[in-house]
C-alpha cells in the first residue's frame, strides 16, 4: 500500500465511487488521510456516501465525504454537478480523480455500436466526452487553487487497454465496430487529453495532470460488461470468488490513482502504472494528435 500524505485541508473529487468499486476505495482512503472528498455516482449516490461515512467513522481527524449523482453522458448532469460543486462547496479543487467509466459488451456480441441519447458510441460518450467537458468546466478552481498553492491535479483512470486504440480511427471510424478496440479508443483519448493538460498548463499554472492503469481489479465493471448474457453471466456469478481471489482487489486496485492524486512532487504528464512510470502506446506520443484532439473537444463543448 502506498505511503500516507496529509491531504488535511485539500478539496478532492471522486468520480464514481460505487461501493464495491475503485472511486470507492479511493475516495475512502483520501478521506481517511484528511481530505474534504466529493464523491459522484450515476445512481444511489446516497447510499455511497453513507457507506463510505460509515467506513469512515468519526474521528475528527479524518476528512470528510460529499456526494452527488452525475451521469457522464449527459451535458447537463455533469453541468449540475460542476455548478453545485462550485455554489455549495468552494472555488478551491486540488484534486480531481477522473475515474468513472464504463466497459461493455465483454463478450464482443455487438455488431453496432450502442448509441448515447446524443448519438456518441457510447463508452467514448461516458469515457472519454463526459469526463472531458467534467474536466473543462473544472478547470478554473483547479487552475486557481494550483497558482494558490503551487499543487492542483488531474487524476485520469485510464487502461492498458488505450493499446487498443489507434490514432487514425479517434475522429473518423472506418473500421468495423468491435466493443474492445471502442473502449480502448476512449482511454486512448483520456491519455492524450491527459499530455494536452500537461503542456497546457504545468509550466503555466503548476496544474499537474496524470494518468494510470490500475491493474485487473475485482469491481463491478464486469457485472456490467456481462448484462444479458445469460448463462456467462451465471456461471461468472458461481466462479466470482475465484475471480476476487486471482484479480486485485479494489483496495489494491485504488494503490496507484491515490498515488498519482498525493505523491508530493510527482511528475506529472506521464502514464503510471503499479505506482511506477510506464510507457503508454506509441500513438501517444502524437503531440498533433492530442492537439487536434483538444481543439475538436473544445468545439463539441461549445457547440451548444
Ligand atoms: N476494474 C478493472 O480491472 C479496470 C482495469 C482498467 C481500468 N479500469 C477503469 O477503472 C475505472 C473504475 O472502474 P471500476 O473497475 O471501479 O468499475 P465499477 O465498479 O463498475 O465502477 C464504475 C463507476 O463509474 C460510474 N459510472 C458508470 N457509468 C457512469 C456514467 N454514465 N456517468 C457517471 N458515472 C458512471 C458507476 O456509477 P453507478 O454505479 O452509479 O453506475 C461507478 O461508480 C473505470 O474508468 C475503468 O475503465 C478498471
Amino acid at each position: 500500500m502506498v505511503e500516507r500524505v496529509d491531504v488535511r485541508g485539500k478539496r478532492m473529487i471522486v468520480t464514481g465511487a460505487t461501493p464495491g468499486s475503485l472511486g470507492f476505495e479511493t475516495a475512502l482512503t483520501l478521506a481517511s488521510w484528511g481530505a474534504s472528498v466529493v464523491v459522484t455516482t450515476r445512481s444511489n449516490t446516497d447510499a455511497a456516501v453513507d457507506a463510505l461515512r460509515t467506513r469512515l467513522g468519526d474521528d475528527d481527524s479524518q476528512g470528510s465525504i460529499d456526494g452527488h449523482p452525475m451521469d457522464l453522458s449527459d451535458r447537463s448532469s455533469v453541468e449540475r454537478f460542476a455548478r453545485w460543486y462550485r455554489e455549495t462547496h468552494s472555488d478551491r479543487l486540488d484534486v480531481l480523480v477522473n475515474n468513472a467509466g464504463i466497459h461493455l459488451d465483454l463478450l464482443s456480441q455487438w455488431k453496432e455500436p450502442h448509441l448515447s441519447d446524443d448519438g456518441f458510441e457510447i463508452q467514448w460518450r461516458v469515457n472519454y466526452l463526459g469526463t472531458a467537458q467534467l474536466t473543462h468546466l473544472l478547470l478554473p478552481p483547479l487552475k486557481q487553487t494550483s497558482e494558490a498553492t503551487g499543487d492542483a491535479r488531474i487524476v485520469n483512470v485510464v487502461s492498458k487497454l488505450h493499446f487498443k486504440g489507434s490514432n487514425d480511427q479517434l475522429f473518423e471510424r472506418t473500421k468495423p465496430y468491435d466493443s474492445w478496440t471502442a473502449y480502448g479508443h476512449s482511454k486512448l483519448a483520456l491519455v492524450h487529453m491527459t499530455l494536452e493538460l500537461q503542456r497546457r498548463f504545468a509550466a503555466s499554472s503548476h496544474l499537474q495532470a496524470y494518468c494510470l492503469h490500475p491493474g485487473s481489479v475485482f469491481t463491478n465493471v464486469a457485472d456490467r460488461g456481462l448484462v444479458g448474457t445469460g448463462i456467462v453471466e451465471a456461471v461468472r456469478k458461481a466462479l466470482s470468488p475465484v475471480e476476487a481471489f486471482i484479480l486485485k482487489t479494489p483496495k489494491e486496485g485504488a494503490q496507484t490513482q491515490i498515488y498519482c492524486a498525493t505523491h508530493p512532487g510527482l511528475r506529472g504528464g506521464l502514464y503510471y502504472d503499479e505506482c511506477e512510470p510506464s510507457e503508454p502506446s506509441e500513438d501517444t506520443q502524437d503531440a498533433n494528435t492530442s492537439a487536434r484532439l483538444w481543439s475538436e473537444t473544445e468545439a463539441w463543448l461549445g457547440s451548444e
